[in-house]
């Protein structure tokens, strides 16, 4: 069913494991994670970008599809669908009228008090439609979606921001990346353990691709509920298509290579739950 991520992540926060938030990019995307999800007996999120949201013709189109495809697949383990990095108040409050039951308000790169100000209307309305809200302190590295970020450390201002804005969980930028890692990435986990113990809501890990099980562990040992992956499955949702077109120069039928490259996305979908200690406990 559909629903916030609220208990969905202080249930996994509990018992210590993390719920994958996987993003979407169309609807091949929503049938194999949530495909994926059932046949685990695993919690999902579905991650929607501002600019992904745009590619499948809006919020209402992204709520639809996923509202469709719950109903035709018979889904019944626990789905939120998640606006990834919300750019502003008004893109937040789209996001909720759209049905949306989770969204990111993404004020890292404003000061501490405009980030502080920005969540707290975003977390007002979100909280009056039962819908949780996720806020972002420091900067994580890479690029997604244009916006482009050095890495950063973020520190014990973590508390202030959660206990100012009533947000549901945190996502303190502590040296994860969005993209491949260029060599080992080098979490901050001394300072994940001291946010874990004064900041009071489950930790969020963006840049979920490239990092090894023993540091995903590790996060989810620090009070890490939610791991954020996107380029992991755009990586081999794209490979199989590159190996159909290639075997086949004159294929031309779209399900012929994207119908093989969406189980690429279920499989891999599956192994991050395994990884993430999310199945079987839906
Ligand atoms: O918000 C989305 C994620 O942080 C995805 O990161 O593309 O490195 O898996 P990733
Ligand atoms: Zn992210």
């Amino acid at each position: 069913a559909l629903e916030s991520m609220k208990e969905m992540l202080e249930i996994a926060n509990k018992n210590h494991y993390a719920v994958g938030q996987f993003n979407i990019n169309n609807l091949e995307y929503i049938q194999a994670i949530l495909q994926a999800a059932e046949e685990e007996k695993s919690p999902v999120i579905l991650g929607v970008s501002e600019g992904a949201g745009k590619y499948m013709g809006g919020y209402n189109v992204v709520t639809a599809m996923v509202e469709a495809t719950m109903k035709a697949q018979g889904t019944t383990v626990p789905v939120a669908i998640h606006l990834d990095h919300g750019s502003s108040f008004e893109s937040c409050a789209k996001a909720i009228h759209a049905g949306f039951t989770s969204v990111m308000i993404d004020a890292s790169h404003d000061t501490f008090e405009e980030n502080i100000a920005k969540t707290s209307k975003v977390v007002e309305l979100a909280h009056m439609h039962g819908v949780s809200v996720e806020a972002e302190l420091g900067t994580v590295g890479g690029n997604e979606d244009g916006v482009q970020g050095g890495i950063m450390y973020a520190d014990t201002d973590c508390k202030e921001l959660v206990e100012r804005t009533g947000i549901d969980c945190l996502a303190p930028a502590l040296g994860s990346v969005h993209g491949p890692y260029q060599g080992e990435p080098i979490l901050g986990f001394k300072e994940m353990e001291e946010i874990n113990t004064i900041a009071g809501v489950p930790l969020v890990l963006h840049g979920g691709t490239g990092i090894p099980t023993k540091d995903i562990q590790k996060a989810i040992s620090f009070g890490t509920s939610k791991i954020n992956v996107n380029t992991e499955n755009q990586i081999q949702q794209t490979k199989v298509v590159r190996e159909v077109l290639e075997a086949n120069p004159e294929m031309i039928d779209p399900r012929k290579y994207l119908g093989p490259s969406r189980d690429a996305i279920k499989d891999t979908v599956i192994g991050k739950m395994r990884e993430f200690g999310s199945s079987n406990k839906a």
